[in-house]
């Protein structure tokens, strides 16, 4: 009997060890052999745990399962029972995903190479090991692959850029310190399907002439840091890393590094700083990483999923790749929905779906069963939707066009009792702890930020006015992202929810 129990940090949270452990404790009281594999997740996190058993028809799911459910499960035959969910497929969820980065995840035990060979591992880095380092940044180029960190910047013009640049030694860094809040999508893919990670660094590798990498990672992933290690050691072992990559290609080697908990690294050129030893303090640009990064050197900095997504765009081709999605926005975007919803979870799609589409219908409403007030998208610093702006379809441009931004496509659902204003305060009080203090707008303006919002809070409605100016400010005088972009959850909430900022409120009264 083949019984799998996710790893995963998400389904461990939700009781995936106590699962495992009853199910070993069950078989040994049983005299049943079984083979428990610890896979990934397959991300319908409302489900987990979700055990998956092998029958003659393939992989059927229980979930969510508590410990206490395994031996009725073992009664069953792990046939008929309330927590059956039939093949993992055929959850609606599931069924209307498009699958290409994450399409191991959840499926395979994380840490065989075997089981990553078998499903398609390594096709990728084999098809790109003849080929010309100016034909790899073509394929990727064409496949119309966008920085899925959040800025969306061409994968294929970012790698063109190191591959020209002067350089003794060049690096690849992955930018693993996934910050923004309802974001999980690198964590997924680390824990689950860490191969396809390293197989995207060493194609990058060939591509640019780098030799080297480092996985930048946060330190509040634990299971994704220690998964990472193993799975370096694995594939140095089996050659993938080393002085010759798969025996005949270059020689690339990669380490991975822990951060210290810091928003602001996951800015890359804070991230630069760090990795260096130093104060994780943004850089000013110019010069581009991509110039003079990681020690000076040329450096292609990537999030997870723009790596982990190379594989696929090598072993199936550009077009392949490109077939999927809206406008110039090409390829799949793995959406993670979290908040106040019934089905949370990932959710990887072709661009081109609405966000109404993705919160009524994918994510089934509020877990409150009350009204969807707004949707934050892009993290922290992304703007609040309203219902009205629902019809927005996932796409680099179009929310941009609509005033927010996807950033890693991260979307958090609030019901019709969030306070907006709140949210707005959250947002300044948010960039005022985690600002790294290097520009006055950002720094100073932030701490003012959460005065004014208060000034409003206790009824000054003529302090809207000077909201809207330091958004202003900040937004144009910001050195990076952080302050430059924190008027977007501000602004949106105080343009779509004017009523949460003028009504007399409770607590001011009180
Ligand atoms: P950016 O627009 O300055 O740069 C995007 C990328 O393109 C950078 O790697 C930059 O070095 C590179 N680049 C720009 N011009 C280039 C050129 N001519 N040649 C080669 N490379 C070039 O954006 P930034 O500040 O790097 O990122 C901002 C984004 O980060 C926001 O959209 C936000 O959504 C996202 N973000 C993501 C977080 C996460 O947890 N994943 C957390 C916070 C923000
Ligand atoms: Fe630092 Fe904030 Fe300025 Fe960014 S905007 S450089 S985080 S002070």
């Amino acid at each position: 009997l083949r019984i799998y129990v996710p790893g995963d940090a998400a389904a461990r949270a939700l009781g995936a060890d106590e699962v495992a452990q009853a199910v070993r404790a069950e078989a040994a009281r049983r005299g049943v052999t079984v083979t428990l594999i610890r896979n990934g997740t397959r991300g319908m996190v409302w489900l987990e745990p979700l055990v998956e058993v092998e029958t003659a028809a393939g992989r059927t799911a229980f979930g969510p399962v508590r410990a206490a459910d395994v031996p009725a499960l073992f009664d069953a035959g792990f046939g008929d029972h309330a927590l059956a969910l039939g093949p993992v497929e055929d959850i609606p969820f599931f069924a209307r995903q498009t699958r290409l980065t994450f399409a191991r995840c959840g499926l395979t035990d994380p840490l065989s190479l075997e089981d990553y060979r078998a499903h398609g591992g390594l096709d990728g880095l084999r098809a790109a090991l003849p080929m010309a380092p100016g034909e790899i940044v073509q394929t990727v180029t064409e496949s119309g692959l966008r920085g899925r960190g959040g800025a969306g910047f061409p994968t294929g013009l970012k790698w063109k850029t190191v591959s020209e640049a002067e350089g003794p030694r060049k690096y690849i860094i992955c930018n693993a310190d996934e910050g923004d809040s309802g974001t999980f999508a690198d964590r997924m893919l680390m824990e689950g399907d860490p191969f396809a990670l390293i197989e995207g660094m060493v194609i990058a590798g060939l591509a640019v002439g780098a030799t080297r990498g480092y996985v930048y990672l946060r330190s509040e992933y634990p299971d994704a840091i220690r998964v990472m290690h193993a799975a370096v050691d694995i594939a140095r072992r089996a050659g993938i890393l080393g002085a010759h990559v798969l025996g005949t290609g270059p020689a690339f080697d990669m380490e991975i590094r822990v951060g210290a908990g810091a928003y602001v690294c996951g800015e890359e050129t804070s991230l630069l700083n760090s990795l260096e030893g130093k104060r994780g303090v943004v850089r000013a640009k110019p010069p581009l990483p991509a110039h003079q990064g990681f020690l000076g050197r040329p450096t292609v900095v990537n999030n997870v999923i723009s790596l982990a997504s190379v594989p696929v765009i090598l072993a199936r081709g550009a077009q392949h790749y490109a077939g999927f999605g809206l406008g110039r926005s090409r390829g799949t975007i793995p959406v993670q929905i979290a908040g106040n919803v019934k089905h949370g979870g990932l959710f990887e799609a072709g661009f081109g779906m609405t966000l109404g589409a993705l919160v009524d219908d994918i994510a089934g409403g509020t877990a409150t069963g009350r009204p969807v007030k707004a949707v934050q998208v892009g993290g922290p610093l992304g703007a609040y939707f309203p219902r009205e702006k629902f019809d927005t379809p996932f796409g680099y441009e179009e929310f941009d066009g609509a005033g927010g931004l996807i950033g890693h496509a991260g979307i958090v659902v609030f019901d019709d009792q969030a306070d907006m204003l709140k949210q707005a305060r959250f947002a300044m009080e948010f960039c005022a702890i985690e600002s790294c203090g290097k520009c006055t707008p950002c720094r100073i303006g932030a701490v003012r930020g959460v005065e004014t919002v208060d000034r409003i809070a206790a009824g000054d409605t003529a302090a809207i006015g000077l909201l809207t100016e330091l958004c202003d400010t900040m937004r144009d005088g910001s050195l990076c992202a952080l302050g430059g972009f924190t008027p977007y959850p501000v602004m949106s909430a105080l343009t779509h929810f004017p009523e949460d900022f003028t009504a007399p409120r409770k607590e001011a009264a009180e």
